[in-house]
């Protein structure tokens, strides 16, 4: 790619020519009307690829997510998740500011992965606890968790545990298309337990905005409403449908390559600083290095790596980085030689 080599995350990515002219040349309405074919053909496929009901297209995940939780819970009541999850972390002033929400906690015992038995604990009835937990929320891949995927079988015994509480489990899926070319899982397979899920056409997939909610036809109904409470409803949308839909047909196919180029990546600096990062334990395109072990702090590497033309965040004493299409093999190997330079005194 041209300039710094930007693993900061896979929503920096690049419209390609084929989403260009696809924009160019976009049939359009007014979204608000419901009457933009374009932005309707994406929710027709979404639901089609998600078995669900219906969908509707809202400019960023998190939109999608706070929707989400406005439709399903009360205000004053709780949402369970896990302790790291995007919704319960990142987005939980939103969730408290726009509908009154609180989170309760639970903590994975490995990389982000909830169990069954950990979801039902948290929803066992407490007759002296006043709070109300009214929705179970689950992103997979897990992000912070470096971007693991939880298997279908296991997202099938949260949802039998969510239905036998008679409380509705919610997927943040921002990269399911990543775990589902991982675990070798159609899409289709992780939203069947859910009642419902969004997903990100913005990250892995490359479009350059957009996201998917879905669900059954009275949640999306209700979900439309809140788009407009929210200022979603954002008018000639089929402009940026027209790449959602290319995002769709040719991001799927190339995802393998983004997760052999963050194992090749997570390979490299586990030779330069061993015991930093375990290069079999990555299954998506999300690589954290752990730089505690080394003489230099997390912000003194993102900095020497930033000067050595390569772009990544931290969490804590970790290095983020992440593998997305405008990032090939010969990235892989000029982000590693700039590790060594950074690595030198
Ligand atoms: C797991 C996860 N969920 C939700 C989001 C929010 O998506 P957006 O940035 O489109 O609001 C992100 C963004 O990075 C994410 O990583």
């Amino acid at each position: 790619m041209d300039g710094p080599i930007d693993l900061r995350s896979d929503t920096v990515s690049r419209p390609s020519p084929r989403m260009r002219q696809a924009m160019a040349s976009a049939e359009v309405g007014d979204d608000w009307y419901g009457d933009d074919p374009t932005v309707n053909r994406l929710q027709d496929r979404a639901a089609e690829l998600t078995g669900k009901d219906a969908a509707i297209y809202l400019p960023t995940g998190t939109m999608c997510t706070q929707v989400a939780l406005h439709a399903f819970v009360r205000s004053g009541h709780l949402v369970a998740c896990e302790a790291s999850a995007h919704a319960g972390r990142t987005e939980a002033s939103s969730a408290a500011v726009l509908s009154g929400i609180a989170f309760r906690h639970m903590i994975a015992e490995s990389r982000g992965l909830l169990t069954a038995g950990q979801v039902e604990a948290a929803l066992r009835p407490d007759p002296y606890d006043v709070s109300v937990v009214d929705l179970v929320t689950v992103e997979n891949t897990h992000q912070v968790g470096g971007g693991t995927v939880m298997s279908v079988a296991q997202l099938r015994e949260i949802g039998a545990v969510c239905a036998a509480a008679g409380v509705p489990l919610y997927l943040d899926g921002a990269r399911i298309f990543n775990a589902s070319v991982a675990a070798g899982s159609p899409v289709r397979a992780y939203a069947d337990p859910v009642a419902a899920l969004m997903f990100c056409l913005s990250k892995g997939l490359g479009a350059p905005i957009g996201s998917v909610l879905a669900g059954d036809a009275e949640f999306i109904r209700e979900a439309r409403r809140l788009k407009v409470l929210f200022g979603g409803a954002w008018r000639q949308a089929g402009i940026t449908a027209a790449a959602g839909l290319v995002a769709l047909e040719d991001g799927p196919a190339r995802l393998a390559e983004d997760h052999a180029n963050a194992r090749a990546l997570a390979g490299g600096i586990a030779e330069l600083l061993p015991g930093s990062v375990d290069p079999a334990a990555i299954e998506t395109n999300i690589v954290f290095v752990d730089v505690s072990g080394t003489t230099r702090s997390a912000p003194e590497w993102r900095d020497r790596l930033g000067a050595e033309g390569v772009l990544v965040t931290m969490i804590g004493c970790r290095i983020r980085m992440l593998t997305h299409v405008d990032i090939g093999a010969d990235d892989v190997e000029a982000a590693l030689a700039a590790w060594r330079r950074a690595a030198k005194d």
